[in-house]
């Protein structure tokens, strides 16, 4: 049986102390209309808190978007694991491609973060992704899975890991692949998975990343392996992030 979808919103950094209003939307809409999927928003750490106690009393659940390695210490500006799980998130994105090309983040780098959210109890959502030069040389599948076998966690099961596959080129563009050439990425990542985890590898999340929006979701989630996405600009609002949500069946 297929996962449970899940629709993740990544806000980047966007938001201000205004923007709980949406989350109260969203929490509206979802008391109101009961859905298929699991929901998540990733605000920006300053938003952590206020998104948390507005989220209090629906399915919406709330995490971070990147953690360091280690729980504590002199690592000024940086955010753990243990303190996002202290805010009351559940997840953690971890390598999302703007960290790995904006902060230099290696596989190893990305697998130590991945590891930190686990020892938490944190879901960590593992961002790979080709880009456009990669994909022009016929890489994609390569660069892929190389980078989830680089960036896999011990310990990692169906549970507490979700790949998040996003193309760098599709993010923030308005572009994206073609379902068929989503569903080839995504079936050699599921290969991947179980190869690396076993049945489990059938069970765990491969979320889609980039340019998803309510006029494309349906295509998208409706792509075998697909179990959900991951939405930058358009989980910004709730009436668009709405619209995602309510395509995932
Ligand atoms: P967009 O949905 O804005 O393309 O961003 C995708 C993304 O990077 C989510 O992590």
């Amino acid at each position: 049986m297929a996962p449970k979808g899940l629709i993740a919103g990544n806000w980047k950094m966007n938001g201000l102390r205004a923007s709980v209003a949406e989350i109260e939307d969203l929490k509206a809409r979802m008391a109101a209309t009961p859905v298929a999927c699991d929901v998540l928003v990733c605000p920006p750490a300053t938003l952590i808190c206020s998104f948390v106690k507005a989220a209090q009393g629906s399915a919406i659940s709330i995490g971070g978007q990147d953690c360091h390695a280690a729980l504590n210490g002199a690592h000024t500006g940086d955010i753990s694991a243990q303190m996002l799980a202290d805010l009351g998130c559940s997840h953690v994105i971890v390598g999302h491609s703007e960290r790995r090309a904006d902060h230099g983040e290696s596989d190893a780098d990305v697998q130590a973060k991945a590891a930190a959210a686990l020892s938490q109890g944190l879901v960590a959502i593992i961002c790979v992704g080709e880009t456009e030069a990669e994909r022009d040389d016929g890489r994609t599948i390569d660069v892929v899975t190389s980078q989830i076998r680089g960036s896999f966690p011990d310990g990692a099961t169906a549970d507490n890991t979700v790949i998040a596959y996003e193309p760098v080129w599709a993010i923030g563009t308005g572009r994206t692949p073609t379902p068929a050439d989503v569903a080839e990425t995504h079936a050699a990542i599921r290969a991947e998975l179980v190869a690396l985890m076993g049945e489990q590898g059938n069970r765990t999340r491969i979320l889609y990343g980039g340019s998803v929006k309510p006029s494309n979701a349906s295509e998208l989630l409706t792509v075998a392996n697909v179990n959900g996405a991951l939405v930058g600009g358009a989980s910004l609002k709730a009436e668009d992030f709405w619209g995602i949500i309510s395509a995932c069946q």
